[in-house]
């Protein structure tokens, strides 16, 4: 049995220098707008909030993920949460629009944006001299 109907995990994670993260492209903004959604519908018995770190599609942000169905959306803004509020969680229907319906495509994305990560790690110089 589920706790939840739904779980959605917001990116809010900000990295250092902004550099294409969540939080620099307004991700902290639809973290609240999609809570007040749900407490204006008086949807928190079914629908938990919560902002997470990155989930690894970070040049498409702000991004979040939606369970127990695994819909993960990119490039979402204030003006979209009333929409996935209504379209998907309450009426069951993925907003398209701004869904990663291609999960090879969003697994390569993933794949990709962890390589250029641990990348730029190994390019910084240490600091444990
Ligand atoms: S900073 Fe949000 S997905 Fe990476």
């Amino acid at each position: 049995m589920l706790a939840f109907h739904h779980h959605v995990f917001v990116c809010t994670n900000r990295k250092p220098d902004d550099d294409g993260c969540c939080a620099a492209r307004g991700s902290e903004q639809v973290l609240e707008k999609f809570r007040a959604g749900i407490r204006a519908r008086n949807l928190q018995g079914d629908v938990h909030v919560t902002a997470c770190g990155s989930l690894g599609t970070c040049g498409h942000g702000p991004n979040m993920v939606v369970y127990p169905d695994g819909t993960w959306y990119s490039g979402v803004t204030v003006n979209d949460i009333d929409e996935i509020i209504e379209q998907h969680l309450v009426a069951g229907k993925v907003v398209e629009r701004l869904a990663w319906l291609d999960t090879d495509l969003l697994r390569q994305t993933i794949a990709d944006n962890r390589a250029k990560s641990q990348s730029r790690k190994q390019a910084e110089p240490s600091s444990s001299k």
